[in-house]
């Protein structure tokens, strides 16, 4: 079990050994029984922890926000309305600024070409821990927290187990494709057989899909279909979830031209939608996931969403578990 984690940042999984990846699991599966059994865990007294959240969150922000008051610190909630990065102060004096007043810099960044490398340059200034709450490539918390509801419901070995993660209609915002890539860099590094299901008009970012094809070269798979339905075929476990139209990426300019592009694809593939038929053709035993917020009657019908498989409540509660194991290793620990 690898165990030096002070000061280290949270930016990307990939940069977490899979030991490291282990011994937060196991830090989280702890925390969890401390938290169920009402035994104080405060691991990290007086504290402080700076939230940046350029984008609305519910999980995130309050997973971090009651994490830290359970293990004796504080966050404070900033958003860059409350802060003079809204005049322009930059990422490194902000970086500099807030190291000398406390603990750990977290930051939400979702910015096409701008979340990741906003993190990098806090990162390159900071003398505390950076941990990233979701930027335009990455969203490891919630990968983490996957992992924890994953080996809570198939067992910690998770080598084999049949994966969908698929691309799902949504219209109330175009979200990141920071779940889908978080999820396919981890789970293909824990021997899943990861199938990605999405329509050609959404793919995932090129350079993520060959470090988790290289990540599966050590057991897992990773394997992609246009067809929602085939993804679905004896998973057992589908993540049906809305990621935007990002194609371009690079090219991206914002244009009108560009965003009725965008809206047309995304109204050719309103079908893909999770629902009881679907559900049918996966795995009886199948589990649905959704980091949540979903677009009901849009990504997944409620009968599913509500029913049976459904594990969205476990997934969410573990994003609490995991951001204190997070934060307790690299604020704390040694
Ligand atoms: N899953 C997730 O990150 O949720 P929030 O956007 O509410 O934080």
């Amino acid at each position: 079990m690898q165990t030096i984690f002070r000061g280290r940042h949270f930016i990307s999984e990939q940069e977490w050994t899979r030991e490291e990846i282990d011994t937060a699991l196991e830090v989280s599966f702890d925390l969890k029984r401390r938290f169920a059994t009402g035994e104080p865990h405060r691991l990290l007294p007086d504290k402080t922890v700076f939230m940046m959240f350029f984008e609305q969150s519910t999980r995130t922000r309050n997973s971090m926000e009651a994490g830290i008051t359970q293990l004796g610190g504080h966050a404070h909630d900033l958003t860059p309305d409350k802060m003079q990065l809204s005049h322009g102060e930059s990422a490194k004096d902000t970086a500099i600024i807030l190291s000398r007043m406390g603990h750990a810099i977290a930051c939400r960044n979702c910015f096409y070409g701008i979340g990741n490398e906003y993190l990098r340059e806090l990162a390159r200034w900071s003398t505390v821990p950076i941990l990233n709450l979701q930027c335009d490539v990455y969203h490891p918390m919630q990968g983490l927290a996957d992992l924890m509801v994953m080996q809570e419901k198939f067992g910690r070995d998770l080598r084999g187990l049949k994966v969908c993660i698929s691309w799902a209609y949504a219209t109330s915002h175009a979200k990141p494709v920071s779940v889908p890539q978080s999820q396919i860099l981890l789970f293909t590094r824990y021997g899943m057989d990861v199938r990605v299901a999405a329509p050609k008009e959404f793919p995932l970012q090129q350079a993520i899909v060959e470090q988790a094809q290289q990540n599966a070269r050590h057991g897992g798979r990773l394997t992609f279909t246009d067809d929602m339905d085939a993804g679905f075929e004896g998973a057992q476990i589908v993540i049906p979830k809305n990621w935007g139209g990002f194609a371009w990426f690079d090219k991206w300019e914002d244009s009108e031209a560009q965003k009725k592009e965008m809206k047309a694809n995304l109204e050719k593939s309103k079908g893909w939608i999770c629902d009881a038929r679907r559900m049918k053709l996966a795995d009886k035993h199948v589990k649905y996931m959704h980091a949540l917020p979903a677009d009901r009657g849009k990504e997944v019908t409620d009968e599913v969403i509500d029913g049976p498989h459904s594990i969205v409540y476990d997934e969410a509660e573990n994003r609490l578990h995991t951001a204190k194991a997070v934060m307790a290793l690299t604020m704390g620990g040694r």
